[in-house]
């Protein structure tokens, strides 16, 4: 039997596991997806607009509508406007003006500047609440190709098919898996560990994720327009940060669409600190949340007021701690498995340059998507590196509080325009498109880092042209004809 017909019955399988009518595809792999969190629901938008066959499984059994404030700009913007959600997102954001950094008695340390940014690029940056970003995608994935209550324990694949084994002892076949799951993803341990016994897995690999930040955050309700005066000016966030004092804390406030405030706190931990929560669990009880509340009630914001009172005015539910993991995998795939995700926006450029790697799969061999996902990583890895080290950068810029980095603080703070300028012409040209859909109208006014095009999808427009032409052709003979009819029948 060769290779295509054991994939196919792969898929076959697959049907019967999942729906009993699920359309079989011979020229496109079926694609699991494990998680539904932002990465995964937007593998699975993606998935859906370019035919291909995709179930997505997700671990909880509800979707919360956790999380506080996420800004998107440049980078991710044209791929949505390529999807048709860019005006859906505008509608539910306001522009990022500026960031402002202040003391803790809120005199300005300073205040960086999106105008030149957006200028360059054409978008503005968009800064939403990330609950409203994540029912605007799951809102666009079919709810029959989400399967919800399915926590993946296990994964077997071999050069036959993948398979993912659930918590509840079901079994779910296809051609390739996406571990989409998280920092903590069941998927890449299990792919770690396979590649570990055969002595494959880079040492690196193997070490735990540092735990660099822990951040308590949420939305506030509706507030009152006359406590906080800066709702009032809807055309744009005010997106505040302040600056512990002593401690390497900062809090952050941004105004949101519906008289909301997003709000969070940043704690950066020590090493001690750091290695403490590998033994903790990583889902924190109400009581745990309790004590930083207590810590941060009195904390000023400014928007007026103390930090306790917006708390007061936000679910308690929907309060979240996250831990925010600072680490680069070696390994992105093997076999039919591969990562992708973890920080909202390399999630989404992870997904949109993976979903055309696999949009070119014209044959369905094991060959043929093990190049598929070994190309997605060439062409993301060195992006996905940048954007770590600058996250890094960032965060020490940010919270540190050693000499060196204040030093640092004050000169990013205080970078004259054409240093400002500079930097942005090394993140801006960067935007991973939609390769099988139609680009989004050049906005920029730089040129914008080449993309290598799908063959797949220039053929099949080829094809289409060559149609239309001929229909045109026959069109204008049928008009043809009938004219001479008229003018004999005449
Ligand atoms: C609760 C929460 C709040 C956040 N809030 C913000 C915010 O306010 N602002 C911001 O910029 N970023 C926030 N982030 C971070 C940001 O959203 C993530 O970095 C980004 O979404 C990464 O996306 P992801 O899809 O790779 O992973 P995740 O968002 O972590 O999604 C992974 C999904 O996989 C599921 N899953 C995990 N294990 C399994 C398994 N074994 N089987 C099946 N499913 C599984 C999880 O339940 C989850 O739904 C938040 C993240 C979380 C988890
Ligand atoms: C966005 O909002 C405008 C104004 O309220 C509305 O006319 C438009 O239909 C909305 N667009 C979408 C896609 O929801
Ligand atoms: C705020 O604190 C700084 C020192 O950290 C001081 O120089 C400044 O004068 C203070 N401003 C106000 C308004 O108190
Ligand atoms: C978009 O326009 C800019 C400025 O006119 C130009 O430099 C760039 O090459 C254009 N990009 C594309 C893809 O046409």
């Amino acid at each position: 039997m060769s290779l295509k017909e054991d994939a196919a019955g792969t898929r076959a399988q697959t049907a019967q596991t999942i729906v009993p009518d699920a359309k079989t595809v011979i020229n496109k792999p079926v694609v699991l997806i494990a998680g539904a969190g932002i990465g995964g629901l937007t593998t699975a938008l993606l998935c859906e607009r370019a035919g291909i066959e995709y179930f997505v499984f997700e671990r909880a059994s509800k979707v919360k509508p956790l999380g506080s404030a996420m800004s998107l700009s440049q980078n991710i913007l044209p791929a949505l406007e390529q999807l048709g959600l860019l005006e859906e997102l505008q509608n539910m954001s306001l522009p990022v003006k500026s960031l402002d950094i202040y003391k803790e008695n809120m005199t300005l340390i300073g205040s960086i500047d999106g105008k030149p940014y957006d200028d360059l690029t054409g978008y503005r940056t968009y800064l939403f609440a990330r609950p409203d970003f994540y029912e605007l995608l799951l809102s666009k994935v079919p709810s029959t190709k989400i399967f919800m209550g399915k926590k993946i324990s296990s994964i077997q694949q071999n050069a036959d098919g993948v398979m993912i084994r659930c918590v509840d002892n079901t079994n779910y076949h296809g051609d390739i898996l996406v571990g989409a799951d998280g920092a903590y993803s069941a998927v890449r341990q299990n792919m770690y560990k396979q590649m570990e016994e055969q002595g494959l897995l880079p040492k690196e690999d193997m070490e735990e994720i540092p735990v660099v930040f822990l951040s308590m955050l949420g939305i506030t309700k509706p507030l009152d327009l006359k406590k906080y005066s800066a709702l009032e000016d809807t055309s744009r966030t005010y997106f505040s940060t302040v600056l512990a004092k002593d401690k390497p804390q900062c809090w952050n406030t941004a105004t949101l669409k519906g008289n909301r405030i997003a709000w969070a706190l940043n704690h950066q931990l020590t090493s001690t600190e750091a290695k403490e929560m590998f033994f903790r669990n990583s889902e924190w009880g109400p009581e745990a949340n309790k004590a930083t509340i207590d810590e941060i009630y009195n904390y000023p914001i400014k928007e007026g007021g103390i930090m306790g009172e917006l708390i007061d005015m936000t679910d308690k539910d929907l309060i979240s701690k996250v831990y925010l993991e600072e680490k680069l995998f070696l390994t992105w795939n093997y076999g039919r498995t591969v990562l992708i995700g973890d920080g909202a926006v390399s999630a989404i450029e992870d997904a949109i340059v993976l979903v055309n790697c696999i949009y070119d799969i014209e044959d369905v061999t094991y060959e043929n998507i093990q190049v598929a996902l070994a190309d997605y990583r060439a062409q993301r890895f060195s992006h996905a590196e940048l954007q770590v080290n600058i996250g890094t950068t960032f965060a020490k810029v940010m919270l540190g509080q050693s000499l060196s980095e204040r030093i640092m603080r004050k000169i990013a703070f205080n970078l004259p325009k054409w240093a400002q300028v500079r930097s942005h012409l090394k993140m801006a040209p960067y935007r991973p498109l939609v390769s099988f859909l139609p680009p989004p109208p050049n906005r920029s006014t730089i040129k914008m880092m080449p993309q290598k095009p799908s063959k797949r999808y220039a053929k099949e427009q080829a094809a289409r042209a060559k149609e239309e032409a001929a229909a045109k052709e026959d069109a204008a003979k049928v008009d043809a004809d009938f004219s001479v009819a008229v003018a004999v029948s005449v």
